[in-house]
């Protein structure tokens, strides 16, 4: 059994970002939805999902389109043959519940996505989902607490250990999002680029960094490479 600290997937559906991020070995898989799609500019959606499961071994979700049961339970399992690392993101609606439960029982993997209570949270994981993506940066957005969401919701998982649903935490803003759901011990966080990249930086590694190299300049030595 492996075990994770919270793994790290990445928030777009840019094929440029998620390679140069994919070469750090930080990236644990990918996350998309309509927005980011059309954001890419990407004209073959099908294509784009076949050649981001090739870029990353985790999981990688893609959103149905539709919001009828019939036809969003058709789109998924067009984009679940895609490959083997497809996570079906579906709607947190009566619908796109049932397409989850239908889904998860043949071992599909589902990310129920546009999560924004513990109610609803709840739902998700007795349907089966395998992911629950709360959006924290849309709750913060209309003046609410996205993490006290995520509290609540690890809080009633790990109540009931034999429910495999995932908390994949969503709609991140910033590094604080990223260190507030570890610490709470959410299982994904799911990270814009642009954030990814923040959680590098600190201006008292930079100057130290700076020190270390200017000092050891003035020892005269190098090391020798193999
Ligand atoms: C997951 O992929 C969600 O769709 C995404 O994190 C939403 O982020 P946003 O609220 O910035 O659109």
């Amino acid at each position: 059994m492996e075990f994770y600290l919270m793994k790290f997937f990445v928030d777009t559906a840019d094929l440029n970002e998620i390679k140069e991020l994919a070469a750090t070995g930080l990236l644990d898989g990918v996350t998309t939805n309509p927005s980011l799609v059309a954001k890419s500019g990407a004209s073959d959606f099908i294509a784009l999902i076949r050649e981001i499961s090739a870029m990353v071994e985790g999981p990688v979700s893609a959103e149905v389109a539709s919001t009828d049961y019939e036809t969003m339970l058709a789109e998924a399992k067009t984009l679940a043959k895609i490959a083997k690392n497809v996570a079906v993101k579906v709607p947190l609606t009566p619908a796109g519940l049932k397409v989850c439960k239908y889904l998860s029982q043949d071992g599909t993997m589902v990310n129920v996505t546009l999560c924004f209570s513990a109610a609803q949270a709840i739902l998700a994981a007795k349907a089966g989902a395998t992911f629950v993506s709360p959006f924290v940066g849309r709750l913060d957005d209309i003046g609410q607490n996205g993490m006290e969401l995520i509290d609540d919701i690890c809080t009633i998982y790990s109540a009931y250990p034999k429910f495999k649903t995932e908390v994949l935490v969503a709609s991140i803003r910033s590094p604080n999002h990223v260190v507030e759901a570890a610490k709470m011990g959410a299982d994904v966080a799911t990270i814009p680029p642009s954030v990814i990249r923040q959680l590098f930086n600190h201006p008292l590694t930079d100057k130290g960094l700076a020190g270390f190299v200017a000092d050891w300049a003035k020892t005269g030595q190098t090391i020798p490479k193999s």
